[in-house]
């Protein structure tokens, strides 16, 4: 994730802005920049890769007042040109967050004689900057800020003066407060060393970082009171966000992450997906027979929801393949069919030998994953990043729920385009879309619930996840997940299936997770449930909000808030991956890096 640093002081910035960004390198990130006030002006460096690759460029740079960034790609690959700072004439800027009206901005600024040399977004916060600076750059910051729609935050300085301007809207912005001198970060971790003194900013807010003074601003250049709080955490708390563990910070960063994927990409007016990245046109859209998706472990089960909603929702015959069976398989494969290699890191070698395979067939390649510039998106013709920013838990979670969403919008980008959706369909499924991050909040303010369940059963050496139709790939990520970091054997079932040979292992001692939210499968479901209550075992049921019935039927229930039907996995995996954390914690696991088990699995 990308993290940015600012410094004001009586201090040699350099050295300070190299730490502070070393603090956020357990974020990740692919380049690193800092640009640093001089007596000959802006000292702009930038490289590719780590930041102790910038530090062996840098020359002895004098100077008290600064800037610093670590990129981590998503638009534009992860170079040199496309590393944060950004330079519009005096003006120098670094910035977290998505620019959603980029274009529009973009060739207003190009027509005013603007020049860009990156592929970033970026680049029209220095422009904007630069268009709107007279000599305040708090004023500069606010006019450009206010053109723009999006996430950022962005730290601003002028060659002019010993002033950092800082500003942010849904992304994190922090300014510390030392002693004749002061900070900004995207991250308070980057500051404990200095100080403990912190402020945080809200959306639309100013701070502006001058000689040791600090000041706070609304974006009416209006100076606004705030709160000073000081952190208690150690370091490595800090970097959990004072979390135990990565996987539940990133399990919380779930409302933010499913509202990242979704942005920019939604079209509420028309119903319609803005998926730019996708070069398919409407015709070869319309000419596909067949989707194939490869994929490994979660990725795998997000893929097998793909199934429902390509075959669904856009009447395109869907398969879903483990990619190292698929790989070895003789395929039948040719250029009518399209292959999705979903992958969180981009660097599985299992789906890149696959995703290299198809392509000797020739069929069309779109790839779903979360890390810019890795070896899968080289290998294919297009890619939907899903943005969740980066995954630090061995165990994927944030990365899962945005692999969900980017299935539903090419989905429904693919059902418009063989007219197979019409418009007021696709406009309230959006509409829904955008209320899954307020919902996924609700759950996890209720995790109390969730909690107490994991506790009562963390003792069964045996679970079952049971789940039909677009849940049932969910019930296979629920079993995965306790496996996975709790060590308990778990089974992940299509309910109906259970009859024909597994509920032979059904008993008392083995807790049942029944996903059971309204849809076509709930009547079924019911009597799936029925089936493993009479022989004796306990049943926790995830039902919607609305659901008066399942109470009769189950031991206990944890609710989800009620949504459109086709969305209910989004929030069932939110309550399956918070059970398995809690057991696994009840039990004292090293939960984020599981025995045996590697965040990336380069290895065939
Ligand atoms: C998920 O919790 C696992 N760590 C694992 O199954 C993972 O999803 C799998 O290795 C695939 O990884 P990828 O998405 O990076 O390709």
């Amino acid at each position: 994730m990308c993290g940015i640093v600012g410094y004001v002081g009586k201090k040699e910035a350099t050295p300070i802005l190299l730490d502070a960004l070393k603090r956020l390198e357990y974020r990740g990130y692919d380049s690193a920049g800092i640009a640093v006030l001089t007596d000959k002006g802006l000292s702009v460096y930038k490289t590719e890769g780590k930041i102790s690759n910038l530090e062996s460029k840098l020359p002895d740079i004098k100077g008290t007042c600064g800037i610093g960034h670590t990129r981590w790609a998503t638009q534009g690959a992860p170079t040199t040109i496309n590393a944060h700072p950004h330079v519009s004439g005096n003006i120098a800027v670094v910035h977290n967050g998505i620019i959603e009206n980029y274009q529009e901005l973009y060739d207003e600024l190009k027509s005013e004689g603007y020049e860009f040399v990156s592929e970033t977004d970026t680049e029209v916060l220095a422009h904007l900057a630069h268009r709107y600076y007279k000599g305040n750059l708090v004023a500069a910051v606010i006019e450009g800020l206010k053109k723009v729609k999006g996430s950022y935050a962005a730290a601003f300085i002028c060659e002019d003066s010993e002033q950092v301007v800082a500003a942010r809207k849904d992304s994190p912005l922090v300014a510390g407060i030392g002693n004749g001198e002061n900070f900004i970060a995207s991250d308070v971790t980057a500051l404990l060393k200095y100080t403990r003194k912190v402020v945080y900013l809200h959306d639309f807010e100013i701070v502006s970082l001058s000689g040791g003074n600090i000041e706070f601003f609304n974006f009416e250049e209006k100076p606004v009171k705030k709160k000073t709080e000081s952190i208690e955490w150690n370091i490595e708390a800090a970097e959990k966000s004072g979390y135990p563990h990565f996987m539940l910070k990133e399990i919380h960063e779930q409302a933010i992450s499913v509202h990242d994927t979704l942005m920019g990409r939604l079209s509420e007016l028309g119903g319609d997906v803005m998926l730019s990245e996708v070069t398919l046109t409407r015709e070869e859209i319309r000419e596909l027979e067949r989707i194939v998706i490869i994929a490994c472990g979660t990725s795998y089960n997000a893929g097998l929801l793909g199934k429902y909603l390509f075959e669904g929702l856009a009447g395109i015959h869907t398969d879903v393949e483990i990619s190292s069976e698929f790989r070895y398989a003789n395929p039948v494969l040719d250029e009518t069919t399209l292959v999705i290699p979903i992958s969180q890191s981009g660097e599985t070698a299992d789906t890149i030998a696959a995703t290299k395979e198809v392509k000797t067939y020739g069929c069309r390649t779109l790839a779903i994953t979360n890390v810019v510039g890795t070896t899968l998106s080289r290998e294919v013709e297009n890619v939907v990043y899903t943005m969740a920013g980066p995954e630090i838990g061995v165990a994927a979670t944030k990365t899962f729920t945005s692999q969900l969403i980017a299935l539903y919008l090419l989905a429904v980008h693919f059902a418009k385009a063989r007219k197979r959706m019409d418009v007021d369909r696709s406009k309230r499924l959006l509409v829904s879309l955008k209320q899954l991050p307020g919902m996924i909040q609700q759950i996890l303010n209720n995790k109390e619930t969730i909690l107490k369940q994991a506790k009562r059963f963390s003792n069964a050496r045996d679970y079952f996840f049971l789940g039909r139709s677009l849940n049932f790939p969910i019930a296979l990520e629920g079993a995965l997940k306790l496996k996975e970091i709790s060590y308990i054997h778990a089974e992940g079932y299509a309910a109906g299936e259970l009859k024909h040979g597994p509920l032979a292992l059904i008993s008392k001692d083995t807790p049942v997770v029944a996903l059971a939210t309204r849809g076509l499968t709930y009547d079924k479901m019911l009597n799936n449930i029925k089936e493993v209550k009479a022989r004796g075992s306990p049943v926790l049921a995830i039902a919607s909000m609305d659901d008066t019935e399942i109470s009769k039927y189950v031991d206990a229930v944890i609710r989800v808030p009620v949504t459109d039907e086709l969305l209910y996995p989004v929030l069932t995996s939110v309550v399956v991956q918070l059970l398995a954390y809690y057991t696994a914690d009840a039990l004292g696991c090293p939960i984020d890096k599981p025995r045996n088990l590697a965040k990336s699995v380069t290895v065939e």
